[in-house]
């Protein structure tokens, strides 16, 4: 497995956890050295666990050294980034590197596998980096990996389906065996040509991208009509054709992939010729989103929050997992403190990532109720589970004004009403409150 992120080490470690032997490449020694000392490196449920399970049993080693994971390696994965370039195509200088630096090292008919994500076309010229190195004969392959953070362990040994590219029945067949153990529930092994593979993860991402931005789309009208987004949801969501799933609006999607898939798809057609508008009006609807959470709260408190303190629960891009890449919860920091306010915020797993990109310009608390201590505002971000039920007195009692902003929709506002708080969600169209008269005595 060449990088070992996200999908590299879930991936790596699940195939040794099916009794294959695995070694796992980064160019990053802290994180080969961290891995090779008994740590993990990311945050992923269960995996800590696998990872001691499997390198215990020697089938799941960790280096730095090219020569050491290739020479003799059957399978090689490409798991690197593929993050955006300044114009929003995707950057393909991490998988060149891989490929070149491999090259040298490769065992005549070993399978490279592209798993990151890449634009058409990536594999073929992945295969022309790699000949431009080599005259080693080997197969080229793509596998494009649908794993959601939080969820990797289940997505990845129960996966929907298995999509692999190829042009020839030798790498369809290595990967039919790698992929076996995890499909026996019968769920499809679907091969076809390396392009449309490339193709598959770029449209399915965005199809899910395109989903979120519609149904936020849908909930912003909501707040103005009189309608309730959840009603709306489920009145749809009965509907075979639509379905439940990714229809809760929010505050807009992050993480490492839809936000860069989207653009890179577009960049796609719009260096073939075609006018990607429905990608372009996805990604500007969730910008915009983004901020959504920060205009309700200034409607209510004004644009200036000097001497106000604002809470924030949840900071990684969504729950269970402590990547903060591209996270709403850093768009609402960044407007917060530029209003002037003062902001304590908690999130379980993510809060040491976020002080390493924005330092200590915010609290930083230990427990999510700690961070309501003489709050105006509470905002909530990232639905992390141990939000869902808090205990509704202590934070009014902890907070100078019962205002809740859920951008995630947590709560039935009526019972928040009842409760005595002030409560905005996304679609539920309450009703104009005078929060300056509500205090935590009300
Ligand atoms: N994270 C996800 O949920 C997810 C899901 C499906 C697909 N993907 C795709 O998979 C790819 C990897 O994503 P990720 O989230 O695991 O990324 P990541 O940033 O977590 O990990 C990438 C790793 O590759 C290493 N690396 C970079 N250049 C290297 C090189 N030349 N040789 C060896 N190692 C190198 C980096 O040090 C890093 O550890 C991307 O294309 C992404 O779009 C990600």
């Amino acid at each position: 497995m060449i990088g070992t992120g996200y999908v590299g080490l879930v991936s790596g470690t699940c195939f040794a956890e099916s009794g294959n032997d695995v070694v796992c490449l980064d160019v990053d020694q802290a994180k080969v050295d961290l891995l090779n000392s008994g740590g993990v490196p990311i945050y992923e449920p269960g995996l800590e666990e696998l990872v001691h399970r499997n390198s215990s049993a020697g089938r799941l080693t960790f280096t730095s050294d090219y020569a050491d994971a290739i020479r003799g390696a059957k399978c090689i994965f490409i798991c690197v980034g593929t993050p955006q370039d300044h114009e929003g195509a995707a950057d393909l200088k991490y998988v060149r590197s891989a490929a070149e630096t491999m090259a040298p090292y490769l065992d005549p008919g070993a399978v490279v596998i592209c798993k990151s994500t890449v634009p058409v076309g990536t594999n073929r010229q992945v295969a022309a980096w790699i000949r431009s190195k080599t005259d080693t004969p080997f197969y080229s392959a793509s596998n494009p990996e649908f794993l959601k953070e939080g969820a990797a362990i289940d997505d990845f040994t129960k996966p929907d389906r298995v999509v692999v590219g190829v042009d020839d029945e030798e790498a369809g067949e290595a990967l039919h065996e790698l992929y076996r153990p995890f499909l026996r529930t019968e769920k499809p092994f679907i091969s076809m040509g390396i392009e449309s593979a490339e193709m598959v993860k770029y449209a399915a991402n965005c199809m899910l991208a395109t989903k979120i931005s519609f149904i936020n789309e849908v909930a912003n009208i909501c707040d103005h009509v009189g309608a309730d987004i959840n009603d709306v949801r489920k009145g749809m969501g009965h509907d075979a054709r639509i379905g439940f799933a990714f229809l809760f609006p929010g505050v807009g999607y992050g993480g490492s992939c839809f936000p860069k898939d989207v653009r890179a798809l577009a960049a796609v057609a719009e260096a073939n010729g075609v006018k990607p508008r429905i990608l372009r009006t996805v990604d500007e609807t969730n910008d915009a989103q983004k901020n959504i959470l920060f205009e309700k709260l200034t409607e209510q408190l004004g644009d200036d929050l000097t001497g106000r303190t604002i809470a924030v629960w949840g900071l990684s891009f969504k729950p269970r997992t402590d990547d903060i890449r591209e996270a709403p919860s850093l768009v609402l920091i960044e407007r917060l403190l530029a209003a002037g306010a003062t902001v304590k915020v908690h999130d379980p797993v993510a809060q040491e990532n976020v002080r390493k990109q924005i330092g200590d310009v915010v609290t930083y608390c230990q427990h999510h109720y700690d961070a309501c201590d003489e709050a105006d505002a509470l905002m909530i971000v990232t639905e992390w589970n141990e939000f869902r039920n808090p205990d509704f007195d202590y934070i009014k009692l902890k907070m100078k004004s019962p205002v809740i902003f859920d951008g995630r929709n947590l709560y039935d506002r009526r019972k928040m009403a009842r409760r005595g708080f002030v409560y905005s969600g996304i679609g539920l169209a309450a009703l104009p409150v005078d929060v300056e008269s509500c205090t935590s005595d009300s």
